[in-house]
């Protein structure tokens, strides 16, 4: 089956195939550097997946040979009257708290540069798989500020605190044989490889019943911010909603 493109973005490729949405950054020219308008076409192709039925699975992947997602745009970064102000204008469409708002399973798959928004997206996503060639940075400390898409809550979460640290302050990126040892990434495969490694998990996952996946989800994703009874209870909770 052909995938289905769905809108004409500028900055974004959405397109729908056999019950998986692909979202696609699409600026390779700047190493689909991350815009304000990215992030306007990000948000409303995250609405479209998690009010869509026919969505259960969602790739995020990256357009062109080089890059994921290199970070924020820093053309807009450097234009705006300040990087205070530039930030202010992110944080207007909450694009981080759409992505963690989404109960189906959302996986990214890397190539080549993950840097600073663009980590911080596959750190929202619940699976990574990265290509051989995969980078993974968190360069904002060298720009004079720290992480404003989640990376400094959801980073330690993923790989431990002390890792997690080490890359956020030192701003040192790994490649992704290391990413994979910390834990940042579920696999690593060759580079042609790499989005048929995805469809594999997301077939699997699409073959289940949507409404039991995005429980199990829930229970996972809500659970761990939670002490374990409650935790518990919350399985306990979803579970009994299952049969009912
Ligand atoms: N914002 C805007 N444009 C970007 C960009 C970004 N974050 N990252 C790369 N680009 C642009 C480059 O300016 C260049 O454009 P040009 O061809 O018009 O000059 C193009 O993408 C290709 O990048 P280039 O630097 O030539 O590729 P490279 O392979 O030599 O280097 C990087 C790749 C990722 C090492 C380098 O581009 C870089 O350091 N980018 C910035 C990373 C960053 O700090 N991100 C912000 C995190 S908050």
């Amino acid at each position: 089956m052909t995938k289905t493109p769905m809108t004409d973005f500028e900055t974004i490729i959405y397109e729908k195939k056999d019950s998986k949405a692909y979202i696609t950054l699409n600026r390779p020219r700047v190493l689909n550097a991350y815009s304000i308008k990215m992030r306007d076409e990000l948000y409303q192709t995250l609405q479209a997946v998690r009010d869509d039925p026919e969505v259960r699975v969602v790739v995020l992947n990256g357009a062109g040979e080089k890059a994921f997602c290199a970070g924020a745009d820093l053309s807009e970064f450097l234009t705006a009257p300040s990087p205070v102000i530039a930030r202010q204008v992110r944080f207007e469409r909450d694009v981080w708290g759409m992505f963690l708002s989404i109960r189906k399973p959302l996986i990214a798959a890397m190539h080549g540069y993950v840097l600073g928004s663009g980590i911080e997206m596959a750190l929202c996503c619940d699976i990574r798989i990265a290509s051989e060639d995969a980078q993974f940075g968190v360069p904002e400390m060298g720009l004079g500020i720290i992480p404003a898409a989640g990376g400094s809550q959801t980073l330690p979460r993923v790989i431990n605190r002390s890792r997690a640290t080490e890359m956020l302050l030192s701003g040192r990126w790994v490649k992704a044989d290391e990413a994979l040892r910390m834990k940042l990434v579920n696999r690593v495969v060759p580079r042609a490889e790499l989005l048929t490694a995805v469809e594999n998990i997301a077939d699997r996952i699409k073959n289940h019943d949507p409404v039991v996946v995005s429980y199990a989800k829930q229970a996972i994703t809500r659970g761990l911010d939670m002490p374990l009874p409650q935790g518990l209870e919350l399985e306990a909770r979803l579970g009994y909603g299952l049969l009912n």
